[in-house]
């Protein structure tokens, strides 16, 4: 099993485990604005014992992979994968992101004078928006098609092409949690602050929302459905 390391940045750390936030939280390691900072550099900074820490990880990491794929028979295909664990991820994706980025403009228009950082925000939620809408029509319309084509009749032609389209793929869901976690910095952790109204609080409430499923999302293909095709490529 793919094992969390010691060279490996925090902000990559998060994206393979979500509740690594939490673990980091508590050893008061900064990972939002120190996330590009190796865990290496950060422990050393903190004086912490690296051994200790990194095994806490990947016991957590073990648990994750565990229970995500404990969800998924062993025996479910790449085309049940995606059919009947990855679409609904995008379903979500689809309906919830619209909605936000209009509340993103509704809080820009109202508090926007009071907190800057609301600019910033709305942009990010955008650009997270218009990234997020390409990479699933990407998905659906090259890669998922791709799959399915090679699961049904494989040959090493459509193997390469897969996993060229997986390498792109996988540095999109790189761009959006670099996107989430400037927008966990800049939200300081999603504080509404005390003149924010019931709207500032459902739009925080709902980008924690995509992110925890976009995390569960991105999870499921690089980890599971993309690892396949990583082993069988070797
Ligand atoms: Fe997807
Ligand atoms: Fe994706």
């Amino acid at each position: 099993m793919e094992q969390i390391k010691i060279n490996q940045k925090l902000g990559e750390i998060v994206t393979m485990l979500p509740n690594a936030s939490e673990i980091f939280k508590n050893a008061q390691i900064d990972f939002c604005c120190g996330g590009h900072r190796t865990l290496k550099e950060a422990v050393s900074e903190k004086g912490l014992d690296q051994e200790v820490l990194l095994n806490q990880l990947n016991a957590a990491y073990q648990k994750f992979i565990e229970k995500a794929e404990g969800e998924i028979p062993a025996t479910a295909s790449d085309i049940d994968l995606i059919d009947s664990y990855i679409m609904p991820h995008h379903v979500f994706t689809k309906q919830i992101l619209p909605e936000i980025s209009e509340l993103a403009g509704t809080i820009l228009r109202v508090h926007g004078a009071n907190h800057r950082e609301l600019f910033t925000i709305h942009k990010l939620v955008r650009n997270l928006e218009a990234d997020l809408e390409q990479h699933l029509i990407k998905e659906e319309t090259i890669l998922f098609p791709a799959i399915k084509e090679y699961a049904l009749n494989p040959d090493e032609n459509k193997l390469r092409q897969v996993m060229e389209q997986i390498n792109e793929t996988e540095d999109e869901h790189d761009t959006a949690g670099a996107i989430l976690k400037e927008l966990r910095v800049i939200t300081n952790e999603y504080s509404v602050p005390d003149d924010g109204c019931a709207t500032y609080d459902l739009t925080y409430e709902l980008i924690q929302r995509l992110e925890s499923d976009l995390f569960e999302h991105i999870h499921l293909e690089n980890n599971i459905l993309f690892n396949r095709f990583e082993l069988k490529a070797v």
